[in-house]
């Protein structure tokens, strides 16, 4: 099969390890970097180019859109899926996985155990928003932050009232502010299952190694492997499904009540094959193998 890789990071460790079982695997492979590609919006006739080359000519596309360059990345993709091209991730579902408040809205509807949310723009009943969370600490979020940026945690109502006035102000109507509920028992971990298709394919714990309560590897956490409970998989399958993606990293805590989703992240990291020993490239490409034959199914999540 002809596969491209959507990536600006041709030396990225997750865009090396797709390409090199793509060609271990007997497929021609080409990264091409979306942030230089272009589309031509014609009646009847939209095309997607690269370095002059047609992308419409490719049998798959597996897209790893970075999140600054969310919008440009997923209407590259959108054309791509409306020429028939097929996407292991669909631009939807890239563009819903990149807001967190979406993604919580879509989780809960689906009957998926999140932490208690709170989103609001008003800052005069603060109070009763905190009482409803149930209390002190409480994390406030950007619901477009990534890699642990934009994750506050308030210890008191008064931290909490200044941090959220101090967002409100910067945030015209950029992004949504996020009230949650701090999941004490798991602070400063978290669990990362990867999925592609219908299963778990690797899973780590990440543990935080100062005393942040934030896990993420970019701040400095460190994984381990983990193994997890049938529930916690079904539960992780069952949150990719909610998001319409096929490929997700879903990021979970184990909570007293059970494991509650944090996120499902569209373009996961695949530091967790240094960790696990797993082959997550190798199953992607499957992957792509078993389903690039069938059309791009029809996105049903409907929000
Ligand atoms: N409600 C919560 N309770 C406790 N810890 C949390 C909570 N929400 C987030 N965290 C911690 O902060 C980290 C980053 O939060 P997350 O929502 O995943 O944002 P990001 O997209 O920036 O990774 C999580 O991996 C987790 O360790
Ligand atoms: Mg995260």
């Amino acid at each position: 099969m002809k596969i491209a890789i959507l990536s600006n990071g041709p030396g990225n460790y997750s865009t090396k390890r797709l390409k090199e079982e793509a060609k271990l695997r007997g497929h021609e492979v080409t990264v091409v970097k979306y942030k230089e590609c272009y589309a031509s919006i014609e009646q009847n006739n939209p095309t997607v180019s690269y370095q002059g080359v047609d992308l419409s000519k490719f049998d798959a596309i597996i897209p790893r859109i970075a999140s600054y360059m969310t919008k440009y990345g997923t209407a590259i993709v959108r054309q791509l899926e409306m020429q028939g091209v097929y996407t292991t991730s669909s631009s939807i579902a890239i563009s819903r996985s990149r807001d967190k408040l979406r993604s919580l809205q879509l989780l809960a509807k689906s009957g998926i155990g999140i932490p208690k949310t709170v989103v609001s723009r008003n800052t005069t009943d603060i109070d009763d928003l905190l009482n409803h969370l149930g209390g002190m600490p409480v994390i406030i979020k950007l619901a477009r932050g990534t890699h642990g940026n934009g994750v506050v945690l308030a210890e008191t109502k008064k931290a909490a009232k200044s941090v959220l006035q101090a967002f409100y102000l910067t945030n015209d109507d950029g992004t949504n502010i996020l009230l949650q509920e701090f999941i004490e028992e798991s602070a400063g971990t978290d669990i990362r299952a990867f999925v592609v298709g219908s299963r778990v394919i690797a899973s780590m714990k990440r543990q935080s190694l100062d005393d942040d309560f934030r896990s993420n590897l970019h701040k400095g956490g460190e994984g381990t492997i983990v193994k997890l409970t049938d529930e916690e998989k079904k539960i992780a399958v069952k949150s990719a499904k909610a998001m319409g993606l096929n490929i997700a990293g879903v990021d979970l805590m184990r909570s007293a009540r059970g494991p509650l989703i944090l996120e499902v992240n569209a373009s996961p990291g695949f530091g967790i094959e240094k960790v696990t020993g797993r082959n997550v490239a190798g199953a992607i490409i499957e992957y792509v193998e078993q389903n690039a034959k069938r059309r791009n199914k029809k996105d049903k999540v409907g929000a």
